[in-house]
C-alpha cells in the first residue's frame, strides 16, 4: 500500500476511535444525569379502602402531590398491600359509614409491627365534614382515631365525600335520607393538595 494512503488510513481510524469515546463518554453522562433526577426521596405508599370508589380517588390525588415533591408514591387499595414494610412512610385513608373506618382499624390491627415506625398520616373521608354541625364532625374525627388506635399518626386530615344516588343500595337510600346527610360530591381538592404539601413537608425534615 502505498505510504500516503496508509497514513490517510491511519487518519480515519484515529477519527473513528476519537468520535467512539466521545459517543460512549456523552452517554455515561447522560446516564448519570437521568439516574440522578429520577432518584426518589424514598417510598411512601397511601393506602386506601372504599366502598363507591370516593376515597380512591381523594388517595390517588395525595400520591400525586407527594410524587410532585420528588417522593415515589402510590395510592393502592388495602386489599392489595402485603407488605407495608416495604415502604418508608405510610398514609392510610378511609370513608366513614355508620360512625366507623372498619378495615383502616383492620388493617392496623393486622400490620401494627410494621405501621409503628411509618404511619405518618391518616385521613377519613365523610359527609359528617360537609355539614356544619360540630357533633357530627367531632364523630367523624373519632372514628378516625378509632381505627387508628394505638397508633398515632402525625398528621391527620379529614375530607368531605361524595354521595352517588345511583350507587347506593334502597338500605344505603334510606339511612342517608334518616340522617339527612347531603347529597352529592363535595370533595375539596385544593384542600386534599394542601394536607398532602403539609404532610410531605415533614417528610423532608
Ligand atoms: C350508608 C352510608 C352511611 C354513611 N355513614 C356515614 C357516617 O357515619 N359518617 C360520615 O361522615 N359519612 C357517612 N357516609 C358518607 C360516606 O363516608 C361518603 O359518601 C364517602 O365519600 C364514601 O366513600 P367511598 O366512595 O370511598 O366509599 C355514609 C354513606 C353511606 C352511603
Amino acid at each position: 500500500m502505498p505510504k500516503r494512503l496508509s497514513r490517510a488510513f491511519d487518519f480515519i481510524a484515529l477519527c473513528l476511535m476519537a468520535s467512539t469515546a466521545w459517543f460512549f463518554a456523552g452517554c455515561a453522562f447522560a446516564v448519570e444525569v437521568v439516574g440522578s433526577s429520577t432518584q426518589a426521596k424514598g417510598r411512601v405508599l397511601v393506602a386506601f379502602s372504599t366502598s363507591k370508589g370516593s376515597t380512591g380517588e381523594v388517595a390517588e390525588t395525595i400520591a400525586s402531590e407527594i410524587r410532585s415533591a420528588g417522593w415515589e408514591a402510590e395510592a393502592v387499595n388495602l386489599n392489595d398491600v402485603h407488605l407495608p414494610e416495604e415502604f418508608n412512610h405510610v398514609i392510610l385513608g378511609g370513608p366513614v359509614y355508620y360512625g366507623k373506618i372498619r378495615e383502616i382499624k383492620a388493617f392496623v390491627e393486622k400490620y401494627e409491627e410494621a405501621l409503628r415506625d411509618r404511619l405518618t398520616g391518616a385521613f377519613a373521608v365523610g359527609m359528617a365534614f360537609a355539614v356544619d354541625d360540630e357533633e357530627q364532625i367531632a364523630a367523624g374525627r373519632k372514628a378516625l382515631d378509632d381505627s387508628t388506635a394505638p397508633l398515632r399518626p402525625a398528621h391527620l386530615g379529614y375530607f368531605a365525600g361524595r354521595i352517588d344516588p345511583g350507587k347506593l343500595s334502597l338500605l344505603e337510600k334510606a339511612a342517608i335520607k334518616m340522617v339527612k346527610s347531603p347529597v352529592g360530591d363535595f370533595r375539596d381538592w385544593e384542600e386534599t393538595r394542601a394536607w398532602a404539601r403539609e404532610v410531605v413537608k415533614s417528610l423532608d425534615q
